[in-house]
């Protein structure tokens, strides 16, 4: 079936061709289209591709029925209600790093365009002057820079305002003074950066716990006469408190490239000498455009045409060569999820345990999702998928537990799934054997090798002679073909169980017929 794509604000050409190449992919590139068009266009679509013009809204999301994949061409998705996106098991994807080079370039020429007023310095030369005098600038070399976020862009430029023989400290509460020392960057507490900076520069996404972080206090904290520069987002700045600080001389300047409403019209900032403006350029580089283009359109046909996540901000990300790894994992795991969704009525509690080497060092969160999803699909059917799963898994008040071990139990790699309710406990596990043959290995405390997939007959007895028999004959008089037989007993050799694979579902009357025999405990249906 072709898959339709809609690029919402541009997408440089190199992931145009990519996306054009593709086969049953059809790609729909309006020119700046209005949030009405994207609406209307979302209907039928199965991916978009956004900047940071489109606001991805629930609203919006509700017209996108096939939506299954949302491609941010660049870092930042405040732009996207992530939350509305999971519950709607749509999956989210950035470009990080693929712009950072050119957003810390971006940052560094609006730091020295502010110390040397180079925009006003070219107004005041259109306007036909000559003024030496007015433009008197302040050098960067012994200046201390103090970098808020040391990430991928507060990083990168670090690195070049020291080669600029600035003094460089940083704030950020979530890496070590020893990870800032490798950068050359002395770590300080935020009020320390603010008290010590000549230059201050925002580089940490827009947050809850960042939102405002430059406020009105924060600025009297600063050093009179600071200079500021925000290439991050707008929200990280109080507008308000930062004008005041700007009027009253306080801040000596500052050079925004975002703002708290884009574009910033009526922004009284926009009235102010001593601020210089880009209107959100961080990203705007051809090479950055390239990368992110490039980047997200490999993405995004990669989870459509292959299944494989890479970059997604609501899903465990793995490499391809994790991937590689546990793929035959991914489908045992789906399959013991469904097996447990067809024996498990009104669950409280399920548990998944990876036992052996297979998975040491491999991210194990894709496969609890897989399992999950499949536990839920029998229940919930095309509205349940591997980014909603955990949630939908929540809101059915369904405790999840996972846990890890190298112990092999009998195998390099066993995935068991217990699923607990009120009356009901049941423990399954399996194995995928060399060659990628997936087997079911435990059912309680039977063990056996059955094929987990097709129509299957579980069927638990009073171990005794002829039970085989009258459950083949059964089959065999309703003209339900047996494909393969699996059969064990418990350690006590008081009970039995047969899995019998069918090539056709068996009618329920069969199954009241293999209920009513007096030495059988239980018949169970599935499909694999
Ligand atoms: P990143 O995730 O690599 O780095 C962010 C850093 O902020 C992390 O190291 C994190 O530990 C730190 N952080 C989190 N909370 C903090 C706090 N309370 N105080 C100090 N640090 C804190 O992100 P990256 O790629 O470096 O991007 C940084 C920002 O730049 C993002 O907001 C992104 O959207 C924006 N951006 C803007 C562009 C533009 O066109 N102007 C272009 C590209 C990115
Ligand atoms: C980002 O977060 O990647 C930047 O803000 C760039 O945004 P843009 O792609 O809309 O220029």
């Amino acid at each position: 079936m072709t898959m339709k794509i809609l690029i919402c604000d541009g997408l440089h050409e190199t992931g145009l061709a990519l996306l054009g190449e593709a086969a049953q992919v059809e790609v729909e590139n309006p020119e700046q289209p209005t949030p009405e068009e994207i609406q209307t266009r979302l209907a039928d679509c199965d991916a978009m591709i956004v900047r940071s013009r489109t606001r991805v809204t629930a609203e919006l999301l509700g017209h996108g029925r096939r939506l299954k994949v949302i491609g941010r061409a660049g870092t930042g998705v405040d732009n996207i209600d992530i939350q509305a996106a999971s519950s709607r098991g749509i999956l989210v994807m950035n470009t990080p790093g693929a712009n950072a080079t050119a957003a810390a370039e971006h940052t560094l020429a609006l730091m020295l365009a502010l110390a040397r007023h180079v925009p006003q310095a070219t107004q005041s030369m259109r306007e036909g002057k000559w003024d030496k005098k007015r433009f008197m600038g302040t050098e960067l070399c012994q200046q201390t820079l103090g970098v808020i976020g040391l990430g991928r862009i507060g990083s990168i430029v670090a690195d070049r305002a020291l080669c600029m023989k600035m003094e460089v400290i940083g704030h950020d509460p979530y890496i070590t003074p020893e990870a800032a020392a490798i950068r050359g960057v002395e770590l300080v507490s935020l009020e320390e950066l603010l008290a010590r900076s000549d230059f201050i520069t925002l580089h940490t996404a827009s947050t809850k716990e960042t939102r405002n972080l430059i406020d009105r206090s924060a600025l009297a904290g600063m050093k009179r006469g600071v200079r500021i520069i925000n290439c991050a987002r707008g929200g990280l700045i109080d507008e308000t408190a930062l004008y005041e600080a700007l009027l009253n001389g306080h801040v000596a300047g500052a050079a925004l490239d975002v703002f708290a409403q884009e574009p910033p019209s009526g922004n009284p900032l926009l009235t102010l000498d001593n601020v210089i403006f880009t209107p959100h350029l961080g990203a705007s580089s051809y090479q950055a455009q390239t990368n992110v283009a490039r980047a997200i359109a490999s993405q995004i046909l990669d989870y459509l045409q292959h299944g494989i996540i890479r970059n997604a901000v609501n899903f465990p990300s793995i490499t391809p060569k994790d991937y590689e790894k546990i793929k035959p994992y991914v489908i045992l795991a789906e399959r013991l999820g469904k097996l447990q969704g067809q024996l498990s009525a009104a669950l409280e509690r399920l548990e998944i345990e990876y036992s052996g080497l297979e998975f040491q060092d491999l991210p194990l969160q894709p496969l609890t999702q897989t399992v999950i999803k499949g536990l839920l699909e029998p229940i919930l059917a095309e509205n349940v998928n591997l980014v909603n799963a955990p949630l939908l898994l929540k809101e059915r008040k369904i405790e999840l537990v996972t846990s890890s071990t190298s112990e092999s139990r009998g195998y390099t790699g066993l995935i068991t799934v217990r699923a607990t309710g009120k009356d009901h406990a049941c423990s399954v596990a399996g194995t995928v054997f060399p060659g990628g043959e997936i087997r079911l290995v435990r059912f309680i405390n039977y063990r056996l090798e059955a094929e987990l997939e097709g129509i299957n007959l579980l069927v638990q007895n009073l171990d005794k002679p002829g039970m085989i028999g009258f459950i083949g004959s059964t089959l065999g008089n309703y003209q339900v073909n047996i494909a393969n037989m699996h059969l064990s007993r418990t350690p006590e050799r008081d009970r039995a169980i047969a899995i019998v694979r069918l090539d056709e579902e068996a009618p329920q009357e069969v199954l009241q017929l293999l209920r009513s025999h007096p030495s059988i405990l239980s018949v169970q249906q599935v499909r694999l």
